[in-house]
Parts: structure tokens; sequence; C-alpha cells
């Protein structure tokens, strides 16, 4: 399907339980926000900033300020590494603080290239603990948060669903509570299209809208919906400024081989079993993470307080058909690919209507999928030193978890 096609408003419209389409009059309101009035002096730019910091929007606060404090969790993991690097290149003025307490997925040679950077800065702890979040908040006076920091294998969600009601849900609000405590400009929660459940394959004409109402399937998107009615509560609540983005699923350079993409490229290297659950025939909307890192970065700057946007590139591929491509690309044999067990509760297909952040912010993918995934191919051929290690510990007992035993079909 081409991109124009895609725009088509053949889209699923139906009534918001959750998502107040609050737009214009709320935006206003944040500039007397309360949180916002009330951000102590310390907040005015890096300790010596600009007195237009606290009541201006970000876009304009940019034209007066040199550099902002961000506060990025999870980036140590797969989006929110390439977020860092993209913000870091776009704004070298900026000091970018990451929060992350490197779980399984958090890979600390992954931020190797900026570790360096003096306008870069790491630091390992948990959203869950109250006092080293607000110790950060206290060192170092955010203006933006980015929250990436999650539980995010849906496959893990379903062994052990505490953790992800741990980190997800009780971890954002804890963060949220430091952004009310210290002032924020913006707090922004990363989400996904999970939150919407999934639509049958037989209605193509569907579309996830910021609109469709929350309906999850899983123990992972059932946190992050939480985790997004605590966002907008807190802004309808506290007025806290906040935004929400809900993106497709990303491919792209530092993803973690539990995933499809990365996973079938090693196992393909490897000559091994590539496992595909039941038929393949679900259906994901993927997207390049630099698109995904960019659409960030326009709404938290210029998007809307209090809005969701939804971030898709009306790319929809079955799960089948990406692992054929990858063995075509790299020259290895359909038989490699194994049909097993399908996963508990697997959604059939995930489609995004991207529409709202297309007219209102400009945003659009760039990148190809046939480009995006030769790149992401040829980054695993080069990057064997990122992943060697990771699939050499921890990690082959959880593959023998969650494949070992699982059934041919
Ligand atoms: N990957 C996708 O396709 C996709 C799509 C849409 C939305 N999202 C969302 O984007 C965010 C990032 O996803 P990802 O794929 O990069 O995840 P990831 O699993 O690769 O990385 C998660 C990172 O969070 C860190 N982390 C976990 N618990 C933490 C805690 N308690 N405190 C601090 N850090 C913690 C981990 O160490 C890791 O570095 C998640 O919120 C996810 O729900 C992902």
């Amino acid at each position: 399907m081409s991109m124009q096609q895609g725009w088509e408003p053949h889209r699923l419209r139906m009534q918001s339980r959750i998502v107040g389409a609050q737009g214009a009059e709320q935006s206003a309101a944040s500039f007397l926000d309360p949180v916002l009035y009330n951000s102590p002096p310390h907040r005015l730019g890096r300790k010596h900033g600009n007195i237009f910091q606290s009541y201006l929007p970000l876009h304009l606060t940019r034209k007066v300020l040199l550099f902002m404090n961000i506060i990025v969790t999870g980036g140590a993991g797969f989006i929110g590494s390439n977020f860092i690097f993209h913000m870091l290149k776009k704004y070298p003025q900026d000091r970018i603080i990451c929060l992350d307490c490197l779980t399984y997925a958090g890979n600390l040679s992954t931020l190797a290239p900026v570790m360096d950077n003096p306008n870069f800065r790491f630091v390992k702890e948990s959203i869950t603990d109250r006092d080293a979040v607000y110790r950060l908040f206290e060192e170092e006076h955010p203006d933006i948060v980015v929250n990436f920091a999650a539980e995010s294998h849906v496959d893990r969600s379903i062994v052990n669903p505490d953790i992800f009601l741990e980190t997800n849900i009780h971890g954002t609000t804890i963060l949220m509570d430091a952004c009310r405590k210290y002032g924020i400009k913006r707090y922004h929660q990363v989400s996904t299209d999970e939150v919407y459940g999934d639509l049958p394959l037989d209605r193509p004409d569907l579309f996830f809208t910021e609109e469709t109402p929350i309906h999850t399937s899983s123990p992972y998107s059932s946190s992050k919906a939480s985790a997004d009615l605590f966002v907008l509560a807190y802004h309808r609540t506290y007025g806290l400024p906040v935004s929400i983005s809900r993106c497709s699923n990303n491919y792209g350079p530092y993803h973690f081989p539990e995933k499809l993409i990365p996973l079938m490229i090693i196992n393909a290297l490897h000559d091994e079993a590539l496992p595909v659950y039941g038929a393949g025939e679900n259906v994901r909307d993927w997207l390049y993470v630099e698109d995904h890192c960019r659409a960030i970065d326009l709404i938290i700057h210029e998007g809307r307080v209090g809005e969701v946007y939804n971030v898709g590139g009306h790319n929809e591929m079955r799960n089948i058909d990406i692992v054929t491509m990858i063995c075509d690309a790299l020259g290895k044999p359909h038989s490699l690919i194994k049909h097993v067990e399908d996963r508990k509760g697997h959604d059939m297909r995930y489609a995004i209507d991207p529409t709202k952040i297309h007219e209102e912010l400009g945003w659009l993918p760039e990148t190809r999928f046939k480009d995006g995934i030769a790149l992401t191919i040829q980054w695993y051929l080069d990057h064997e030193d990122w992943w060697q290690p990771i699939i050499s510990g921890e990690y082959q007992n959880y593959y023998q978890n969650m494949y070992g035993s699982r059934k041919e079909v």
C-alpha cells in the first residue's frame, strides 16, 4: 500500500472511553498551570537559565534558551537509546540524563558512543525507587522527562505479570510524582498501539485512531494502558503537562534479540530454526525506530499538552512474510521456518491511523520498509560484537524456556 493511500479516512471511529479531546483550551491552560507557575527558580535553565523557560511552550522556549535538561528513562534499551542518539545529534547543547536500572533488556554497551559526551549522564537506578528518582530530579532539575522505561515483552508478561505492574504502572506514577514535586515543562509517556487490542484480519478498512477504546489483550498491554490512564489522570487532576505517543512495532539497530526481527536474523545467520507462532498470519504495522524518535521529538516540542498521538507508518506486514523476507535477504532456505504453538491470546492485527500527528505536527515516516529492513539486517551483520554477548548468557535460558518446549504445528 502506498503512503498516500494509507491516509484515506477508512478509520475505526468509536467513542473514546478515556481520551479527552481537550485541545487548545488545555494548551492555553498549561501556561497558567500551577505546576509550572510554582516551578522553583532553579528550573530556570541549567541553574542560571532564562526566566522565559517556565512560561513559554517548549518550541518557543527553544528559541530563547540555548539548552534543556532532559531525563530519558529506559535509555539503555532499544528505542530509548536510539532516541538519545537522535537528541544529542539534533540538540548538541542539551543535557541528556539517562535513567535506567539495566534489566536483562538494558545494555550499557549500547550507550558507549555517547558515554564520553559531556552533555550526557548515565544513572543506574530504577524508576520504581522513589528516593532515587527524587534525588535525581533535585540534582538535575529536568525540563522534560521522556519515559521509555518498561518491561516490554508480551511473552514475558504472560509468564510473570507482576513485574509489569510494578515497572510499567507504579514506575510511571513515581516519575510523575517527581514531576509534580519539582516542576516540569513536559512529561512524555511512550506508549503502544497494543493498548487498543487487535483488529480482525478480514477488516482491512479498520484502523486504530486516538478515539478507539482501550481494549487490551495481554498483561503487557494492560499495564501500558493502565499507565496511560494514570498519565491522563495526572493531567486532569494535577494539571501536569503530559503527552502520550502510541506507536506501532518498531525495528532497527539495538533491538533486543528476543523480538521477532532480530531473533529471526540471528537464528538465520546460525542456520537455526526460525520459530513462527501459529500460521504466522498475524499482522503488525512496522516503523523504523528513527521515525518513531522524530515523532516523539516533535510531540514533546510542539504537541498539545494532555493529548495522545498515534504513531505508525501504514506498513502492515504478516509475520510470516517478514521471516521469509529475512531468509531471502540472507540467502537462507525457507525450510528453516518452523511453525510452533501460538502465543496465548495472540493479537491478530495492529494498524495505526496516524492522521492526527500528520495533520497537527506534519510528521510522516521517512524510511520505507524495504530500506529500513536492509539497514537493519546489515546492522546485525556488522555488530555481532553487540548481540553475541547477549545471546550467550542468561538469554539462552530464556530462549530454551520460551521456544525449547513449544510443539511444532
Ligand atoms: N519496541 C516496540 O516495538 C515498541 C512499540 C511501541 C511502544 N514501545 C514502548 O517503548 C518503550 C521502550 O521499548 P523498547 O522496545 O525500547 O524496550 P526495551 O525492553 O528494549 O528497553 C526497556 C529499557 O527499560 C529499562 N528498564 C526496565 N525497567 C526499568 C526500571 N524499573 N527502571 C529503569 N529502567 C528500566 C531496561 O533496562 C531497558 O533498558 C516501552 O515503554 C514500550 O512499551 C515499544
